[in-house]
């Protein structure tokens, strides 16, 4: 009767939408509350059936997507419904212009079921949907005690932080700002420096855009985070760190100094010049750290090595940045072939992954090369229990010895990345360009000598 009469009322504009947030909170719901036409109701073993159907059908997870806006303590007492991105709506009330963003980053044309613990709170969350843009927004009615046909999982000290990614296309990177909404602090993990290699040129288009973005919604960020040494672009985490008021940490595996090692003699570094003890980062994680990004949002890191023998997966509350090691599940998994690299250790971290982190766990990955045949748009995240039950090469149907010899013939059939020695000549040194070379003439100015990326030459018949 309730939900009757107010699907019948007329549909406010957006500012009305945000003041109802707001007025909820200080007068409570009443009959009166304007809501959209447009928020369709679910109940509860609809929502179950969609949910099903999703997990056993849906490796993108393209078809729904379920939204608890619930505050946190609420999930920390009774738990959360698995698969369900938390935004809790007191966001709303307090900073209407990040919930908005929060929400907008949210695919727009999916399937969007909005619960809480009564159905009333997701209910003007819907409406602000709607107003959004939303396509297709449902409301669970009755709330978190209409959906008790729907398996529940407790609490896991997984709160959900807000992950906005910038992609950047040149390299088919994928760049993560990961927020935590009550407080504003924030990471970025794996941001690119650009670099053109006709002009010799390496600048910080995209560098910029992240930063403005980080301006834009005023986020406080403390850490910088490279997955691992990347052989496929230069990392911005220096640039970053130099240009950000907050002046972040840079975080990197404390197996950086294995590569370090390799790579600084390859390269004939010079012993003045460099030192392959890691000093070049602000903290070396290790495996098994465990910190917080804002109130409560527990983070805690996995050594996952195979692509790089420095390989570090991070979970952040709900969410897992998985760097090059698990890619979409039509693609499989990254390559293994460089030097450190291991096919053996990469079906081994893999696996460490499925054992411990839950299922639905948000996976994000860090590359996405979308095949042509069927092609597809560029995608970056689905679930652990997505991977397990999907992934191509990896799901956990398949043996050791499957995934080993898959893995090895595919990368026999791989080029080197584009960008390789530039790339590495930069991150192994933290994200620095080589020093400049040292004047010829002791009357030269030692700043009028150039910088030089190395490129290794051999002869072949
Ligand atoms: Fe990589």
């Amino acid at each position: 009767m309730l939900s009757l009469q107010l699907r019948n009322l007329s549909k406010p504009t957006n500012k009305c939408l945000l003041r109802l947030s707001t007025s909820y909170f200080q007068r409570g719901f009443s009959s009166t509350t304007p809501s959209s036409t447009t928020v369709k109701p679910v109940e509860g073993p609809e929502l179950r059936e969609w949910l099903i159907h999703q997990q056993e059908t849906d490796p993108f997870r393209k078809q729904l997507c379920l939204v608890d806006v619930r505050e946190r303590h609420e999930i920390e007492s009774v738990g959360k419904i698995p698969g369900a991105l938390n935004i809790p709506f007191s966001v709303a009330k307090e900073h209407p212009e990040l919930f908005n963003a929060v929400l907008s980053d949210l695919d727009k044309n999916k399937k969007t079921v909005f619960h809480c613990m009564s159905g009333r709170r997701s209910r003007s969350v819907g409406d602000i949907a709607v107003e959004l843009g939303f396509k297709n927004v449902y409301n669970l009615e009755g709330g978190w005690k209409a959906a008790d046909t729907i398996p529940h999982q407790p609490y896991a000290k997984n709160h959900s932080p807000w992950v906005h990614t910038i992609f950047e296309k040149e390299t088919e990177t994928a760049q993560y700002v990961v927020t935590d909404i009550e407080t504003r602090e924030a990471y970025i993990i794996d941001p690119v420096l650009d670099y053109d290699p006709f002009s010799s040129c390496v600048h910080p288009s995209t560098a910029k855009q992240i930063i403005e973005f980080v301006r834009k919604h005023k986020l406080n960020i403390t850490k910088i985070i490279d997955t691992h040494v990347h052989a496929d672009h230069l990392s911005a985490a220096n640039y970053l760190k130099m240009h950000l008021d907050s002046k972040p940490e840079f975080w990197i595996g404390k197996n950086v100094t294995k590569v370090q090692d390799v790579f600084s003699k390859k390269y004939n570094f010079p012993k003045n010049d460099f030192r392959a003890n890691g000093e070049q980062f602000d903290r070396l994680i290790d495996e098994g750290d465990t910190w917080t990004l804002g109130g409560n949002i527990q983070c805690d890191a996995l050594f996952t090595p195979g692509h790089t023998p420095a390989c570090v997966s991070y979970r952040i509350g709900d969410a897992g940045f998985v760097g090059d090691t698990l890619f979409m599940p039509d693609i499989g998994t990254a390559r293994c072939d460089f030097p450190g690299g291991s096919v053996e250790d990469m079906y081994k971290s893999i696996h460490k992954i499925y054992d411990h982190w839950i299922d639905d766990t948000r996976i994000y990955v860090g590359h996405d090369y979308p095949p042509s045949d069927p092609g597809r748009d560029y995608d970056v995240m689905t679930t652990l229990d997505a991977h397990k039950r999907f992934n191509k090469m990896i799901n956990t149907h398949v043996s050791f010895d499957k995934y080993v010899s898959m893995r090895k013939e595919r990368d026999a059939s791989l080029k080197a990345p584009r960008f390789i020695h530039p790339s590495l000549q930069t991150n192994l040194r933290g994200g620095t360009l080589p020093s400049r070379e040292q004047p010829a003439d002791e009357n030269e100015d030692p700043a009028s000598v150039g910088r030089f990326f190395k490129i290794p030459v051999r002869w072949k018949d």
